[in-house]
């Protein structure tokens, strides 16, 4: 599923906006940086990776938006900066921008232009590895499932999240490409429902067999055996393997860990921070209550009522059986685990 494409042709981003899904496929434009701002704001377009690989196509939109001016390094440096600051959560937004900025060392350019034709380059290879990692992830986390599994996964980790096919959903498609037949049950994940909306309408499309629950059904389907693993994708990884993920995640982790259901996050090393030593100095994103208050225009709150509306919630390490990532499982204790993969140190992450 292509849903994020650079065309050469008009210099736009083409976003596949994700707020109409599954009943309307329609195309947001991007032209300008405000255009990217507002995507990952409004969340066009979503899901950790998949934001990283916006934030790198919206570096060269950036630079192309500044053209061949005096102090142009300023504007693109200001401009990329506000990429990078859209949503405070996802490590992969910062990764990607510091890869784009990384990527200028020793590299001297006359105008912004010059730096926008870098930039695409750079920028296609972060999307193409993205998907190359996706593919890893599922290959080496399929043979976590076992044939007729019923997976739980909680808000969207699959194609749309990332640069295409999925993490948590990676190692779903991967699993029935090696011919076991698996289930998912996903989650709806209120407010913006990304499990009923996103995760069902892939699977739909993918022929792979899907129920939508609840948020609040989870315990009562592990209670009643029809779970086997839960596999959830990550926002952002501390050194210590707490993993922020879709707000409800740390309750799907606590009834995993009451029923004895393996709890497995896939994700790549572009969401790990090695700079955060737990997870709970991760920056949780606030979004605005009228995603809870409002559904489909209609208030469904007595007026002047409270809300809370965290995106993320921290699922801390010990509840963790696994990380998939594209070097391997690995396993508690997830800060040996993380450090030791860090120092296969491959140049492409930060890492
Ligand atoms: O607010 P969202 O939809 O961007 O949140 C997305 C998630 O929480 C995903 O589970 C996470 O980014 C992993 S995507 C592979």
């Amino acid at each position: 599923m292509e849903h994020i494409y650079f065309s050469k042709q008009t210099n736009k981003l083409m976003l596949l906006d994700q707020r109409f899904l599954p009943l309307q496929e329609k195309w947001f434009e991007c032209g300008l940086t405000t255009d990217i701002v507002y995507a990952l704001q409004e969340m066009v377009v979503r899901g950790a990776p998949a934001i990283g690989v916006t934030a790198a196509y919206g570096c060269v939109l950036a630079a192309m938006e500044v053209g061949p001016v005096k102090g142009w390094k300023k504007a693109v440096d200001e401009k990329t900066e506000q990429i990078a600051r859209a949503r405070p959560t996802a490590a992969n937004l910062e990764w990607a921008v510091g890869r784009m900025r990384n990527g200028l060392k020793g590299r001297d350019f006359a105008f912004a232009d010059e730096l926008a034709t870098f930039w695409l380059e750079l920028a296609l290879d972060i999307h193409r590895r993205d998907v190359q990692d996706n593919r890893l992830i599922g290959s080496l986390g399929a043979v976590l499932l076992s044939d007729m599994d019923t997976v739980m996964t909680h808000c969207n980790a699959g194609a749309l999240a990332t640069g295409g096919y999925g993490t948590a959903l990676g190692v779903v498609r991967a699993a029935v490409e090696q011919g076991r037949k698996i289930r998912v049950i996903a989650n709806e994940t209120r407010p913006f429902l990304q499990g009923a909306r996103l995760t069902a309408y892939e699977l739909v499309r993918d022929g792979i067999g899907v129920t939508v629950a609840c948020d609040n059904a989870c315990a009562h389907l592990m209670q009643k055996g029809l779970v086997q693993k839960v596999i959830v994708g990550a926002d952002r990884i501390a050194a210590n393997g707490d993993v922020a993920n879709k707000i409800g995640t740390y309750g799907v982790a606590i009834a995993a860990a009451r029923h004895g259901i393996p709890f497995y996050v896939a994700a790549p090393f572009s969401t790990f921070d090695r700079d955060i030593a737990t997870g709970e100095l991760i920056p949780i994103e606030n979004r605005t209550p009228d995603e809870v208050r409002y559904i489909n225009g209609i208030s469904i709150l007595p007026d002047h009522v409270e809300v809370y509306n965290f995106a993320f919630d921290i699922t801390p390490a010990e509840l963790i059986t696994g990380i998939i990532t594209e070097r391997g499982l690995l396993k508690p204790p997830f800060g040996a685990a993380i450090a030791s993969a860090q120092d296969l140190n491959l140049s492409r992450n930060r890492l």
